[in-house]
């Protein structure tokens, strides 16, 4: 695990706060399957939404997917999933765990967390196995082996199967994309760090069709563009680096290879969020091979014809979640008060509540006129309602979400119609009139 603590506390707010759960808890919980409650759930539509207003809305060279998670089961043969989607499985016979061959460097003997496993000396490790990652489940009523299919690993084999079909429905020329955000599905031998590595997950992916030559500079094209992208998010830039995959760390289907990392802190450090991969003409070639189907692309002006080249970037919305809690985590001490506060310091245009509305008493008109107030806000982004309690321990509540703005309604407002805007970061508070409030938020968020 990362920095214990911070990991730690995170998984408490986490769960307190309504970001994320795990999966089935009233029986005993799933392993490293989790769900994403009604704060979590928002953070993550808005890192998604983020995504798809960069990569589709913004640009007329890429196009838009949403392939199902079933897939022909040739796919995974044509892809090189069948054969090659597999870790390295080791089993202790003493203790029963399980560790990934490749990785018992950073593993810990459950019998001796001070020794990795295989160093005590009851350890008895199996001789290694290759396990392939691939959910398995089966298509109609007729449990055999004919109608075998799996859920799908990785989203991008769903647009290279739809190339031709993108292609010719929207009318794009190479060089294009196409993006899909879906869910993918590991069997992972060692889950775990939270909703850093998990069974279920979703992910980000774009698929750029080059022209074979100008495969090396579309990569590079993108190695940035995704860079610049963690950063928009707010992903402090000290925290974010690349990692080049060289030799053996080369997947199948690459010709070169670059993680996005960020630093996640204590023993986790830095890790992958997300990867750009030249990929060739591996997929689409395998694709034409197993398929029958031609899927050259005529290049008519210039007269040629040839399999694209792929650049992909996949990125991961969960773990980039994770990222952007690590990262907006902080506590602090307030001048003036005894007690500190939590704060998460989203970016306000991920922040999944963007304003608390609070009455400061509950009489006098203060609640009826601040709950029309939530009303009106409501039309435009998500708004937090709250007249219990202390308008102190309101606010905090409000911090430890991220909530950017809280707007209170005091014995002032139903003289002269404004309100306080209190702003998380600065706790600056400035009286604005209550029916611009909406239109100086959605400024300050960057909607
Ligand atoms: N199509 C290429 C591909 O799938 P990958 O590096 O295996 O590449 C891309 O995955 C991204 O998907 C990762 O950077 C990560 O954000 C996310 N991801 C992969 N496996 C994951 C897991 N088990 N749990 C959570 N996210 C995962």
């Amino acid at each position: 695990m990362a920095d214990t603590t911070l990991m730690d506390k995170l998984v408490s707010l986490a769960k307190r706060r309504g970001f994320v759960f795990q999966s089935s808890e009233i029986y005993g919980g799933l392993g490293s399957v989790w769900d994403y409650g009604p704060l979590g759930v928002e953070l993550k539509k808005n890192v998604k939404d983020r995504w798809w207003r960069a990569m589709v809305h913004a640009r007329d060279d890429i196009e838009g997917l949403d392939a199902a998670i079933l897939m022909h089961p040739r796919v995974w043969e044509a892809s090189g999933h069948v054969a090659g989607f597999t870790d390295p499985l080791v089993d202790c016979k003493t203790c029963k765990a399980r560790f990934r061959a490749d990785k018992l460097e950073d593993a810990r003997c459950p019998q001796k967390p001070s020794k990795k496993p295989g160093e005590h000396t009851a350890c008895e490790l199996t001789e290694p196995r290759l396990f392939n990652l691939m959910f398995k489940t089966f298509m109609g009523p007729v449990e055999e082996q004919a109608a075998t299919i799996f859920l799908r690993p990785e989203t991008a084999q769903g647009i290279y199967v739809n190339y031709q079909n993108v292609l010719n429905a929207s009318r794009q020329k190479v060089p294009f994309g196409i993006a899909q955000i879906g869910k993918a599905f590991r069997n992972e031998i060692t889950p775990g760090n939270f909703i850093f590595r998990t069974r279920e997950f979703e992910q980000m992916e774009m698929q750029f069709f080059v022209e074979p030559g100008t495969d090396m500079e579309w990569f590079e094209f993108w190695k940035a563009e995704r860079l610049e992208w963690h950063k928009s998010l707010g992903l402090a830039p000290d925290r974010l680096n690349y990692h080049q995959h060289a030799g053996t760390e080369l997947a199948h289907y690459a010709r070169a290879a670059f993680d996005i990392e960020f630093d996640f802190g204590g023993s986790l450090g830095f890790q992958e969020i997300e990867g750009i991969h030249n990929r060739g003409d591996f997929d689409l070639s395998r694709h034409q091979e197993y398929s029958g189907k031609r899927l050259e692309y005529v290049d008519q002006a210039a007269n040629k014809r040839y399999i694209p080249f792929v650049v992909e970037t996949a990125a991961g919305p969960n773990r980039t979640l994770l990222a952007l809690l690590v990262n907006a985590y902080r506590e602090e001490k307030v001048e003036g008060e005894d007690e500190g506060r939590v704060v998460l310091g989203f970016h306000p245009s991920l922040a999944p509540i963007k304003a608390g509305v609070f009455p400061l008493v509950k009489k006098d008109g203060m609640p009826e006129f601040a709950d029309k107030l939530a009303k009106d806000l409501r039309k435009s982004f998500p708004v937090f309602y709250d007249e219990s309690a202390a308008i102190g321990r309101r606010y905090r509540r409000q911090d430890e979400v991220g909530t950017p703005f809280c707007l209170t309604v005091d014995g002032q407002t139903l003289q002269d119609g404004t309100v306080t805007l209190r702003d998380r970061d600065t706790l600056k508070q400035e009286r604005v009139a209550a029916d611009r409030v909406g239109e100086i938020i959605k400024e300050r968020i960057a909607l």
